[in-house]
């Protein structure tokens, strides 16, 4: 039998990087799939990606909505019961990072939009979600990063928000544990995804820079963070709850003078300026 054959999982952010390769995971393992993004072309194909694992229509619906919008929100968990009549996985992915620092310009209004898609979206949605996953004995598995666990270099308000997807992750996996319902995180490094490319820096010179942040010396693809996020989901990890995982190459067990040198985040904070004037 297939490990998800049966199973109801819901992913944010399935429209792109970690969050698609992970409903292709879910797809080869059988699962049925709710998939959230606000790009409908690249949902589409996301979703058209799941079908050709095998799956039947009916067993994939995409939901167009913009986790900062409450009745979005609302909306997205609706249409999964509707369509579904159960929920058993919810994976919380969509976010952002953006960088600063204090007395950068772009501070408070980075640190009110983060917050509100890295942490306020998840604690929404995992709200409406908790008398599903109660009937289902479901699971939750959060998106933090690397940056949960320590800082990284330039980016103050995406640290903050990590670290509170990590406080939030082991709030609910105590508030939920009585009625079997599992909740961990997956704390990621630097993964090859439109993300990382989004500032501007070209792939090589990522590779180059952020690599040599991480002790394996490469950053990582989506494929080993959807892998993990299937492991947290599944029944392999029956006992695991209130974790959040490093999938980040050792980069949280380095000394921290080598992992926060301000030159490769000025890399990034340039390309990130410069995507900034071409779109003014
Ligand atoms: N890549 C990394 O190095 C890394 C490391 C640690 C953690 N993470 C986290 O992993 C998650 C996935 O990121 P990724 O690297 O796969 O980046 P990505 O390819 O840019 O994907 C981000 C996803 O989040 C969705 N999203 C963003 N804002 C949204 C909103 N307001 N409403 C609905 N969906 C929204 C995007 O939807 P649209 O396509 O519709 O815009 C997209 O599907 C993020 O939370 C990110 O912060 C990434």
């Amino acid at each position: 039998m297939e490990e998800f054959g049966g199973k109801v999982v819901l992913i944010t952010g399935a429209s792109s990087g970690i969050g698609a390769e992970t409903a292709l995971e879910f797809a080869s393992s059988g699962a049925s799939l709710a998939l959230v993004g606000r790009d409908e072309e690249r949902l589409e194909k996301s979703a058209q990606d799941c079908l050709a694992k095998g799956l039947s229509k009916e067993k994939v619906l995409t939901i167009k909505a913009d986790m900062c919008i409450e009745d979005d929100v609302k909306r997205i968990m609706d249409s999964t019961i509707t369509h579904f009549g159960k929920l058993d996985v919810l994976v919380n992915n969509a976010g952002l990072a953006k960088l600063d620092f204090l007395k950068s310009d772009e501070i408070m209004q980075n640190f009110d939009e983060l917050l509100k898609i890295n942490v306020r979206s998840a604690v929404q949605l995992t709200n409406l979600a908790v008398p599903h996953l109660i009937a289902s004995k479901g699971c939750v598995v959060n998106m933090s990063s690397f940056a949960g666990k320590r800082v990284s270099s330039m980016s103050l308000s995406y640290n903050i928000t990590r670290a509170a997807n990590d406080q939030f992750t082991r709030c609910c996996a105590l508030d939920l544990a009585s009625k079997g319902v599992r909740v961990n995180a997956v704390n990621p490094g630097a993964i090859e995804t439109p993300l990382l490319t989004g500032f501007g820096v070209p792939v090589d010179q990522i590779e180059e820079v952020m690599g040599k942040l991480h002790p394996m010396g490469r950053v990582g693809q989506s494929s080993e963070v959807a892998k993990a996020i299937k492991f947290l989901a599944s029944d392999a990890a029956s006992f695991i709850t209130g974790e959040t995982l490093s999938i980040d190459g050792g980069r949280h067990v380095a000394c921290a003078r080598k992992q926060c040198p301000h030159s490769s985040a000025s890399a990034f904070r340039k390309g990130e300026e410069e995507n900034r004037r071409i779109r003014r």
